[in-house]
């Protein structure tokens, strides 16, 4: 007997009409992405602002040729045609930025991690909701076709409760060497993880996590300064989970997703986060579902197109910075736990410890 299940709607949505003259602020490595995915979805980018506005003419020149370019940001926030800013900066000084669009009446979308502070975090939920924008955060795991596909799942009840959540990925993320993140001390449990961390709290929903232990090290064959291995158990009342990354891995990438409820199992599994082949198990029935789409770049579509829809519909977006605020309580509590060795109480830790790494000898 074939799965009788509901349709599971996973693919990124657009508004119906509402297609806003949008900015983009800080125009580095990512936003090739962030540019690729608005203009296939149709978007209308208005405006590119970097600094260093060689870097927002390049931008211009591969996406939107009509974009005016700033190398002020302030100067694109005097034009009352831009609805919505995308920050795509490094979030040390995301914030003011921010807080700028924000009082300029602009909703915004933030790259992640939101901010290194929660109370700042908080600051900036209460100031969108003060001025009447919206403040989301761009979460694009939420809309890589394999996470989104679970996420739903689990939301539409499919595998009921979830009791067990297992993700591990094992690459190589030495990549980074020699740029801006070789600089970040939790490159990998704080920059990179928080995806994990955030689409973990989309699995659980409701299911608080209760206590969270962490451990990190550095490989022997690693050439970058942070550490590249980290692990996190995370306590729920009648739940438990694990996040495990191994990111220097040198052969056979690979990266697995578990989610069992009391209802069904949802699974993931492939070499990389593009390339991903999702289960679903209903008692003794499977669906292999064919998904189309990746990560990279149709997650930036899914959270802009969700921003839009949210403005359109006058609701509060699903990513908003309120709900990412929650990952980051875990994030954060996990790398406390990593850097003192114990367990930490989600929540109990409002500034990310330790931000940058010195770049010392031991590095190479
Ligand atoms: N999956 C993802 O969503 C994903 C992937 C990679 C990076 N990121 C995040 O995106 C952010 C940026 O990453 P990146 O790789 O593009 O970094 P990057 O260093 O390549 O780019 C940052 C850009 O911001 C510009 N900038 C700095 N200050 C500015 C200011 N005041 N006004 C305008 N521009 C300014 C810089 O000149 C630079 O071009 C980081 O927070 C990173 O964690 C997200």
């Amino acid at each position: 007997m074939k799965l009788q299940l509901p349709e599971i709607p996973y693919l990124p949505r657009d508004p119906v009409s509402y297609r806003p003259p949008i900015a983009l602020v800080g125009c580095g490595g990512i936003t090739s992405y962030h540019l690729r995915a608005y203009r296939s979805a149709g978007y209308h980018v208005a405006a590119l602002c970097d600094l260093r506005e060689e870097f927002a003419l390049k931008r211009q020149a591969e996406f939107y040729p009509e974009a005016a370019v700033y190398a002020d940001y302030r100067q694109m926030l005097e034009r009352p045609d831009i609805e919505v800013v995308d920050v795509a900066t490094h979030p040390a000084i995301r914030p003011a930025i921010i807080e700028d669009c924000l009082r300029a009446g602009k909703h915004v979308l933030s790259q992640k991690p939101f901010v290194l502070d929660l109370e700042v975090g908080r600051k900036l939920v209460r100031l969108a909701d003060e001025v009447g924008r919206k403040l989301a955060v761009n979460q694009n795991g939420r809309w890589a076709p394999y996470f989104s596909y679970m996420r739903q799942a689990i939301t539409q009840g499919v595998i009921g409760r979830p009791t067990a959540a297992h993700l591990a990925v094992h690459w190589n993320h030495g990549w980074v060497k020699g740029t801006e993140f070789e600089r970040i001390r939790h490159l990998i449990l704080f920059d990179f993880a928080i995806h994990w961390f955030d689409i973990l709290c989309c699995f659980m929903g409701d299911q608080n996590p209760k206590r969270v232990f962490a451990s990190m090290a550095r490989t022997a064959t690693q050439q970058i300064v942070p550490p590249l291995l980290a692990q996190v158990l995370i306590e729920y009342d009648s739940a438990q989970a694990s996040l495990v990354f191994d990111a220097d891995t040198r052969h056979g990438p690979l990266e697995t997703t578990y989610v069992t409820g009391e209802l069904g199992t949802l699974s993931s599994t492939g070499v990389d986060s593009n390339r991903q082949r999702v289960s679903l198990s209903v008692g003794r029935q499977k669906r292999r579902p064919l998904l189309t789409g990746q990560w990279f770049p149709d997650g930036f579509h899914g959270t802009m197109g969700e921003l839009l829809l949210a403005i359109e519909e006058n609701r509060q977006p699903s990513h908003s910075a309120a709900d990412n605020l929650r990952s980051l309580e875990l994030c954060f509590a996990a790398v406390a736990s990593a850097e003192r060795g114990e367990p930490m109480l989600p929540g109990s830790v409002s500034q990310l410890p330790i931000i940058t790494e010195t770049h010392d000898s031991s590095a190479a």
